[in-house]
């Protein structure tokens, strides 16, 4: 968070003009692939069939986010029932789950966005039951914490392998890590990756690193199962250590990273027999997430710009 360029960046992804610039920008397709499987259900299915074949697994994320009409939050909801009907058809089983941002399928609608959320999540988890699979519900900015907590909770009712996503930065998530470390409670743990104010959440870098180990600790001390989505190496480490000392099997937890981020020690930890899965995202609407990638490492943003720039 003591990025310099991470302001900037995050500016940038809200701008037309930038967005229009960077996606008629032709070499951008090719830059994006690191990051993006595609934009098809085709797409995803390739890219997730090679990750199953190198002993990966995998959670599917249909890009697109703060709709702000119910057309929009349909059209999302059945990209997803067409990509999970697919998953059945190649019997990927819960090796291939997805993960759905409730925006995306109107959380944030006036009126009645949080029941339609509810209704349309409830209709994935159908299909997802049906191809054997799961779902986790990402988790977005601070102010939708407690909607997405309290539609979790209505769909565990039904589906209790519903998995939750808790971010480290924000100063409440120690005591969400408590409530929500019981036995069957799927639980990925993150940084955290808006922009949130220090009332909320801790603003250095070194916090949320320390924070997440706190969490990290509840979580793998309870009878949950813990999903590490990091590519910090010290977070890592001290997750192999908690393992050892609360005597988990390695099939009890597992780790997750981002689609085109260390994946030579994706292939590495899941060679040492540990369950890694890859979020892969997918979709038209890439731009938001690319731009959420280039603000958290200046790397990635120039291996960016190096791309665009040695394109002719
Ligand atoms: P951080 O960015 O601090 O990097 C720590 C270290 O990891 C670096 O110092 C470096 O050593 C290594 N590293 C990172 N990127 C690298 C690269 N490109 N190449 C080599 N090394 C690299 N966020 C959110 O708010 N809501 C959500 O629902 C989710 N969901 C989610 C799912 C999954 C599976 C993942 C992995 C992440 C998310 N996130 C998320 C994003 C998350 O909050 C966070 O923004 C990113 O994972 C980056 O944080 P790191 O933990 O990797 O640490």
């Amino acid at each position: 968070m003591n990025n310099v360029l991470r302001e900037p960046i995050l500016a940038a992804s809200r701008s037309n003009r930038v967005k229009e610039l960077i996606t008629n920008t032709p070499i951008t397709g090719a830059v994006v692939k690191r990051f993006v499987a595609g934009e098809t259900d085709q797409s995803v299915i390739d890219t997730v069939s090679k990750l199953t074949g190198q002993g990966l697994l995998a959670s599917v994320d249909h890009l697109g986010e703060d709709v702000t009409d119910i057309d929009s939050a349909k059209v999302n909801r059945d990209a997803y029932l067409s990509v999970l009907s697919q998953f059945k058809e190649h019997s990927f089983g819960n090796g291939v789950e997805v993960s759905v941002k409730l925006s995306a399928i109107g959380r944030a609608l006036a009126g009645n966005g949080e029941d339609i959320a509810l209704g349309f999540a409830r209709e994935i988890c159908v299909a997802a039951d049906a191809a054997g699979t799961t779902v986790t519900l990402d988790m977005e900015d601070h102010t939708s914490a407690d909607a997405t907590l309290r539609i979790l909770k209505e769909l565990r009712k039904e589906f209790p392998w519903v998995g939750a996503v808790l971010q480290s930065y924000l100063l409440r998530t120690q005591n969400d890590c408590q409530d929500l470390a019981y036995e069957g409670s799927r639980v990925r743990l993150c940084k955290g990756a808006y922009k949130e104010p220090a009332s909320v959440a801790f603003q250095d870098k070194n916090e949320v690193d320390r924070s997440y180990a706190r969490c990290m600790s509840i979580l793998m001390g309870g009878g949950g199962y813990p999903m590490l989505a990091t590519h910090d190496p010290r977070l890592i480490e001290i997750a192999g250590a908690l393992a050892i000392r609360n005597k988990r099997e390695a099939g009890s937890f597992e780790y997750q990273m981002l689609l085109g981020i260390r994946p030579d020690e994706q292939i590495r930890l899941a060679g040492e027999g540990a369950k890694v899965r890859v979020y892969v995202p997918y979709g038209t609407d890439w731009y938001g997430y690319l731009m959420r990638r280039m603000a958290e490492r200046p790397a990635n943003l120039v291996f960016f710009l190096r791309a665009l720039l040695t394109r002719s």
